[in-house]
């Protein structure tokens, strides 16, 4: 098997993600392409057009469940678009506990703002878990959106989201994974948290982007961090 630890692997993230082991990983905390900007003729896509996505999903969360700790958790990313076409697929693999909603205090949009984004949170194995379920995140509070530096994708999501699922739910040294890497925030929350990461992303360019941000972070971290030593092992 080829070693993903703490590495920004190209490729479909359904075919790499076979090569996990089972039981191996702490937490799942992702965002995935929404599909919804497929137009037909120009006309823009229906609801119902979601559905040839399912097999895509059941196959995905099947393996979810399987490299997930019994105590595993997931953080799914979605909207209010995908979040009914989500929800039963995601709920026949992994219980759903709650449906979390990121308050972003300001946002675009002509019918009512967007300021919220949700979130699906799933456990098989329930295990303490504090905090609401509507939260904010501290650089968005005051309205102002956070950066976390240049923005390298279009759907990039802040570094302090990524932490903050990563604190709620796992410990130092254990092993999260985000199959739909983008520009890498997950590795970047890990790095920062001292946890191991697996990512998969299957767009070339992104994967350099990624892989770029991570050394670049790197460079920048202070010395306390820097001397974080991965974890030996982990699938043993
Ligand atoms: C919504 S974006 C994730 C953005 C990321 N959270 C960030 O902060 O940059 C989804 C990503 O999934 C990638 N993707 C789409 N299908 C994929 C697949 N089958 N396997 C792996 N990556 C995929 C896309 O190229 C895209 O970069």
């Amino acid at each position: 098997m080829k070693n993903f630890i703490n590495t920004i692997t190209q490729g479909d993230c359904l075919d790499l993600i076979k090569q996990v082991p089972d039981n191996s990983i702490n937490s799942i905390i992702t965002d995935p392409p929404y599909f919804l900007g497929v137009t037909h003729n120009g006309q823009k896509g229906e609801y119902s057009d979601l559905l040839i996505m399912k097999p895509f999903f059941q196959a995905l969360f099947y393996e979810f469940k399987r490299i997930l700790k019994s105590d595993g958790c997931v953080y799914l990313c979605c909207d209010f678009r995908t979040y009914p076409f989500l929800y039963p697929i995601f709920d026949e693999y992994i219980t759903m506990r709650n449906l979390l909603v990121w308050d972003k205090k300001s946002g675009p949009g002509n019918f009512y703002s967007f300021v919220h984004e949700f979130v699906i949170f799933g456990m098989d194995k329930p295990k303490d878990m504090h905090g609401l379920n509507i939260f904010t995140l501290k650089s968005f509070s005051s309205g102002a959106k956070a950066t976390n530096g240049e923005k390298l994708h279009p759907t990039q999501k802040p570094i302090e989201l990524f932490e903050k699922f990563i604190l709620d739910s796992t410990k130092e040294g254990d092993l999260v994974c985000d199959p739909f890497a983008g520009s890498g925030t997950l590795a970047i929350a890990a790095i920062k948290t001292k946890r191991n990461y697996i990512c998969f992303e299957l767009q070339d360019k992104y994967v350099k982007i990624a892989t770029e941000r991570i050394e670049l972070f790197k460079g920048n971290m202070n010395p306390k961090i820097d001397n974080f030593k991965i974890t030996p092992n982990l699938f043993n």
